[in-house]
């Protein structure tokens, strides 16, 4: 006789093992028809919990907490008020020396799953987990996300805030953000107010209509200067002066504020064209003893403190030596390669997006280095453009997705000593490392960097030698 497997709505307990790269506690189930592998949200690793199930595909199983059996001594309570209902954040419930663990389990079995058995250092965390972030980016909607129990009476219409979980048409207005500095909270909330009391309207993400997009708040750890974007769908001059000089007048900490517009119906808070309404159009941020001005669509680590640290790590692995040349791959407005040039002979760094290599270019000018060289263009092109190639050093820092297979076959053949690879998705790294290896690069050693904490995204640091 078959038996019945769990299905949608039926009561499981689970004992969570480990958090996986959504931030989900993943743990196993014992039913009467077998074991089951169950994701559910807030549940930690340690814990017994209730779950009820929402969806089965195989063993599988996604679940909803219902109930914690047993808790994790690491287990407590959010500091953010809109924890739940936003889509931000999802390691909340865990102390960070947890969401620190978490994060190194999740590179040890990522690594491991792709056949890399390297121990992996403790991730490297932060001082402030809270209030660390130098950008953030908000979204103006139609269909504001109403709270269960929320008092009657409030406009529905109308918010400025983030989307709620797994919910791209809605946006929730957000009071206070726990990972923004506060003096953001309070520009958010005035935004939000004149919006209102001018009665200008926010943008449909469904009907694609109204004026107001986006707002984007960017500020300088060392200077505390702060920059402004709004995003709106046409320049309407009438409109946003207005609203921006009641913005200006409420916060003259605000040093510099954009507009920039964008009329197609992607939800991107970058615009066809910018028009600098107020002061210099961008503010400038001190990262390892360098100068950078940042503008409002230039590229910029968002954790300032923790970008340090990295940038620290990538230098001590690198290790260039004063005669050396290196490259610099996926390298933005030049965080890393201009570090790297002050030790070395000569870096050469490759992006695709031309306004970050106009901004890496003016930076290495302003920070007087004249040994660093730019190209803009996708890396794969690059490489295939150029003969042989003589470098000491790679640096690689590529988007989520990793690199091209094609990058991967090009850079084994490169004859230098040492790659660094930094990764921001740590599955795509151990996938093309371990296509390295049969090509001579040995990965050895593993540094991960918390650079978002209270969300399960982490950094890591990966150093290659070659072994022939
Ligand atoms: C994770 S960021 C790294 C930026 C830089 N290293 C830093 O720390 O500021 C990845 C960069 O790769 C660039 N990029 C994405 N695809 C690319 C491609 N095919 N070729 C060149 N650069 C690319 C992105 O524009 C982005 O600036």
């Amino acid at each position: 006789m078959q038996l019945r497997k769990p299905k949608r709505d039926d009561r499981l307990e689970v004992e969570v093992e480990r958090i996986d790269e959504r931030g989900q506690g993943v743990g196993r189930a014992l039913h009467e028809s077998g074991e089951y592998r169950v994701a559910l949200r807030r549940a930690l690793p340690g814990e017994r919990v209730a779950a009820q199930v929402l969806r089965r595909r195989g063993d599988r199983i996604e679940g909803r907490l219902l109930e914690v059996l047993r808790a994790s001594e690491e287990r407590s309570t959010p500091p953010c008020g809109h924890y739940g209902a936003c889509g931000g954040c999802s390691l909340q419930d865990l102390a960070y020396s947890g969401q620190l663990r978490a994060k190194r389990e999740l590179v040890e079995l990522a690594l491991a799953n792709a056949g890399l058995h390297v121990p992996v250092e403790p991730v490297l965390g932060a001082a402030s987990p809270l209030r660390y972030r130098n950008k953030m980016d908000f979204t103006f909607g139609t269909r504001r996300w109403v709270e269960v129990g929320e008092a009657e009476g409030a406009t529905r219409d109308f918010a400025l805030g983030l989307h709620p979980r797994e919910q791209f048409r809605k946006v929730l207005d957000i009071e206070r953000c726990e990972i923004q500095p506060q003096a953001f909270d309070r520009i958010l909330a005035t935004a939000r107010r004149l919006a209102l009391e001018q009665a200008l309207p926010a943008w449909d993400l469904v009907k694609h209509e109204g004026l107001l997009r986006h707002v984007v708040l960017r500020t300088s750890v060392a200077t505390g200067e702060i920059l402004v974007q709004i995003t709106t769908s046409s320049e309407a001059p009438e409109l946003v002066q207005p609203y921006v000089a009641a913005l200006l007048a409420a916060h003259p900490e605000i040093t510099t504020l954009v507009q920039a517009i964008n009329s197609r119906g992607a939800t991107v808070a970058y615009g066809e064209r910018e028009l600098v309404l107020h002061g210099p159009g961008s503010i400038r941020e001190r990262l390892a003893g360098l100068v950078y001005r940042v503008s409002a669509a230039s590229f910029f680590q968002t954790n300032t403190a923790q970008a340090e640290r990295l940038v620290e790590v990538v230098l001590e692995e690198t290790a260039p030596a004063a005669h050396e040349r290196g490259l610099d791959l996926y390298c933005g407005a030049g965080t890393l390669t201009l570090p790297l040039a002050r030790r070395c002979a000569h870096v050469h760094g490759v992006e695709l997006v031309e306004a970050a290599v106009a901004d890496g270019r003016r930076n290495a000018e302003e920070n007087g280095l004249g040994n660093v060289e730019f190209s803009a263009g996708d890396v794969l092109a690059w490489f295939e453009s150029k003969g042989a190639l003589e470098c000491d050093f790679v640096v690689v820092d590529p988007p989520r997705a990793g690199l091209h297979a094609k990058v991967v076959e090009l850079l084994a053949r490169v004859p230098a000593r040492r790659l660094v690879y930094v990764s921001c998705h740590i599955g795509s790294a151990a996938r093309d490392l371990a296509a390295l290896a049969p090509h001579g690069w040995n990965v050895t050693r593993v540094r991960p960097v918390d650079l978002f904490p209270q969300t399960p995204h982490v950094e890591t640091v990966l150093t290659l030698e070659r072994v022939s």
